[in-house]
């Protein structure tokens, strides 16, 4: 039995949560019994009143984060944690929903905003400033703390992830998975509390089980108690670390090539079979970024109406604009290339200085946010 409380359960009243986060748990374990069968524990009975939600007590499951703790080894963790997405249920991969099905499902979790919240503050925003949620050992950390805030380029480097975050809804994320969020036996995997779910950028997920799993590692000669003791431990982890990464690429990229009858990528180049299919994982990838430049490509083959001037005109304004936008500009732009998406876009960087002296900023880090609010 789960029902929420109108506050952080190990925080207390200090710190509310509404109780609608209950209702977006209980459909998002609707939703991935659905995708992933047999990997969330059954949904018996929800009350929506209550905020009460009855499911499947798992036994004799441990918390993952504890089983860590104590050294021991889950083989079958890196094939579970990346399911096939078997189901055909409408909260499938973007790859296989019509335009109307993902619409309709980035609004049925558009409510749960405070729960993304706190993600965004804890892990895209505090650590980068002061702020009371924050804690390190000081004084060995004090260093390390205050260059996470004084570092400008990574202050650039992490409102773009947090853009992402905010702004990229391609699948229906668990939102919370760290290990702690995750039960297991030595045969078996779950995943519990999906409270944070929402429709957000697909790696995030993996990219939590990832970090956890390394921080696993890196907090293991913490609890030796004999020098070597958790060697074997700390070898499994991180070959489970490049397992987990190989499993969700091979899976992802399985299921693109069996059929992407989705509205967002309709086919074609996408779907090969021969090797190239990894196009489909970086389009996949795709966000804001090329728009601009698929656009120039766009218009250059089909003006509309107000656009299209006499033949000998339209000639060069069609050569002018898939030239602007060129191809590779555009891959480029799509993620496949290694300038981290720029594309060489004009950007009138003096303009951009005079902005940010009169608002008191860093000029470079301003011009780098404002190159990627064009993009
Ligand atoms: N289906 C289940 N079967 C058995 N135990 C469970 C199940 N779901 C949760 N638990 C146990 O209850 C604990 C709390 O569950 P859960 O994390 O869902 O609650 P929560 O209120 O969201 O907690 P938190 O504030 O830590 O996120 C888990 O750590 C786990 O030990
Ligand atoms: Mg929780």
């Amino acid at each position: 039995l789960k029902q929420a409380l109108p506050y952080v359960r190990l925080v207390g009243e200090s710190w509310p949560l509404p109780l609608s986060r209950a209702h977006y748990e209980y459909l998002a374990l609707s939703k991935q019994a659905d995708l992933a069968p047999g990997l969330v524990p059954a949904l018996l009975h929800h009350n929506e009143t209550l905020a009460l939600t009855v499911m499947e007590l798992l036994e004799p499951h441990i918390i993952m984060r504890k089983g860590l703790v104590a050294a021991a080894q889950y083989p079958r963790f890196a094939g579970d944690i990346t399911p096939s997405w078997r189901g055909r249920c409408s909260s499938r991969p973007t790859s296989r929903l019509s335009a109307a099905e993902k619409k309709e499902g980035i609004a049925a979790f558009a409510g749960n905003h405070a729960l993304c919240k706190i993600t965004e503050d804890l892990i895209f925003t505090d650590p980068y400033r002061i702020a009371e949620q924050n804690r390190w050992t000081a004084p060995y950390l004090d260093g390390l703390a205050a260059s996470l805030r004084d570092d400008m380029d990574l202050h650039v480097a992490i409102s773009r992830l947090k853009l992402k975050f905010m702004a990229s809804p391609e699948a229906l994320l668990h939102g919370d998975l760290h290990t702690g969020s995750i039960m297991v036996t030595d045969s078996q995997t779950r995943v519990i509390d999906p409270e944070f779910a929402f429709y957000g950028p697909m790696g995030f997920d993996v990219g939590a089980v990832l970090a956890n799993l390394l921080m696993a590692y890196f907090a293991s000669a913490g609890h030796e108690r004999a020098p070597g003791e958790r060697a074997a431990f700390e070898g499994w982890v991180l070959e489970t670390v490049e397992q987990v990464w190989n499993e969700f690429a091979r899976k992802f990229l399985d299921l693109w090539r069996a059929g992407a009858a989705g509205d967002a990528y309709p086919g074609l180049a996408l779907r090969r079979r021969d090797g190239r299919g990894a196009a489909g994982g970086r389009a996949a990838g795709l966000h804001a970024a090329p728009v601009r430049r698929c656009g120039r490509l766009r218009r250059g083959q089909n003006h509309p109406p107000h656009l299209r001037p006499r033949p000998q005109h339209r000639f060069r304004a069609d050569r002018g604009s898939a030239e602007a936008g060129d191809q590779r500009g555009a891959r480029r732009a799509a993620g496949a290339g290694d300038d981290g998406g720029g594309g060489g876009l004009p950007i009138d960087r003096r303009r951009h200085r005079r902005r940010a002296k009169a608002a008191g900023l860093d000029a470079g880090v301003c011009e780098r946010l404002k190159a990627d609010a064009l993009q």
